[in-house]
């Protein structure tokens, strides 16, 4: 077998499943019909391939995203805004203790280039990574074939709001986004809009339900309306949050309809603090020195709403706001 590498891009022969090998620095990325391999110099780890190219999907669609995005509890990656650290086992307390963890710091254009190049290479022409698993074919076997049109989603961000004039569009059959299967019963009727006469262009609304209702996405907000840093960026779940997110700021949920189970532990060692079960209609706070996973029983919307301030991170870092936004 050719032992070639290029550098930072993979190698240029496949293994024997079909897959090729990346190196980012002092991490290599290895896949076989069933696992994702990650190693580094002082220790190796696996993934189900399905659940690390979901993660890998969300790191990069997100630009990797606010804080911490753990791909699982040892492996994932830190946004420092220009750059990203890859690491094993830093946010794992029994890998800390150990002495096993690592981590390396990236340009973001250098690991952005390496993770795409890996999900392309890795997802298989059945699989999906933004899809439910009901609404996909598996990760899983030899190579067979690719599925760019899947990785390669537009992401919604809008400027304003959906549906203002030059910005993100409403969804519809037409554009080819049929209403889910789980949400047949939301209604589909746009709000009735009566500007006074020179105001046509700047009062807008639309029907955020049925906008979501036709989402073919899960666990992936998209930027709906943008008030300075304060962003909008509601979601369609079903089943697992691929990642385990570690905030760097205050996240609010508001969540919509059905109903989300949150898993809440320490970003830092990942100790349980809570579980928090959220129904339509409840909200919460998700303070900025923890890490959470949701699990969506059945299709379910979300709102996540964001403060884009660039510098909410040192705020936190620095003990000068409290992690949360209330102290009770
Ligand atoms: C989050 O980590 O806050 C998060 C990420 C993706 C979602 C929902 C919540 O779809
Ligand atoms: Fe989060």
């Amino acid at each position: 077998m050719t032992t070639d590498v290029l550098p930072e891009i993979g190698s240029i022969e496949p293994n024997r499943h079909g897959y090729r090998t990346f190196t980012l620095g002092r991490f290599t990325f290895e896949r076989d019909e069933y696992f994702a391999h990650v190693s580094w110099p002082k220790g190796r780890h696996l993934l189900p391939a399905d659940a690390f190219l979901r993660a890998l999907q969300r790191d990069i669609a997100w630009g990797f995203f606010y804080g911490i995005v753990n791909f699982d509890a040892v492996i994932g990656t830190v946004n420092h805004y220009g750059t990203v650290d890859l690491y094993a086992g830093r946010f794992n307390d029994h890998y800390r203790r150990a002495g096993l963890d690592d981590i390396q710091n990236f340009d973001t254009p250098l690991i952005q280039r390496v993770f795409e190049a890996i999900l392309e290479d890795w997802t298989n022409a059945t699989f999906d990574p933004f899809a439910s698993p009901a609404e996909t074919g598996s990760a899983f076997g030899p190579k067979n074939g690719s599925n760019k049109r899947a990785i390669t989603r537009h992401r919604v961000t809008a400027k304003r709001m959906i549906g203002c004039p030059g910005d993100e569009p409403r969804r519809s059959d037409e554009s080819g986004f049929p209403v889910n299967r789980h949400f047949t019963d939301v209604t589909q009727d746009e709000p009735d809009v009566r500007p006074e006469p020179g105001f046509e262009g700047e009062v807008v609304a639309y029907n955020l339900f049925a906008y979501l209702s036709r989402s073919d996405v899960t666990w992936n907000p998209s930027v709906v309306s943008v008030c300075q840093a304060s962003l909008y960026c509601p979601t369609t779940e079903e089943y697992v949050l691929p990642v385990i997110h570690g905030n760097d700021r205050v996240e609010w949920f508001v969540q919509l309809s059905d109903e989300i189970h949150w898993e809440v532990e320490d970003r830092d060692t990942g100790t349980l603090r809570a579980r928090v079960v959220m129904k339509a209609g409840d909200v919460a706070a998700m303070p900025a020195d923890i890490r959470h996973r949701g699990f969506s029983p059945k299709r379910s919307m979300l709102l996540v709403w964001e403060n884009a301030s660039s510098e909410l991170p040192a705020l936190y870092a620095s003990g000068t706001m409290p992690p949360t936004p209330v102290q009770f």
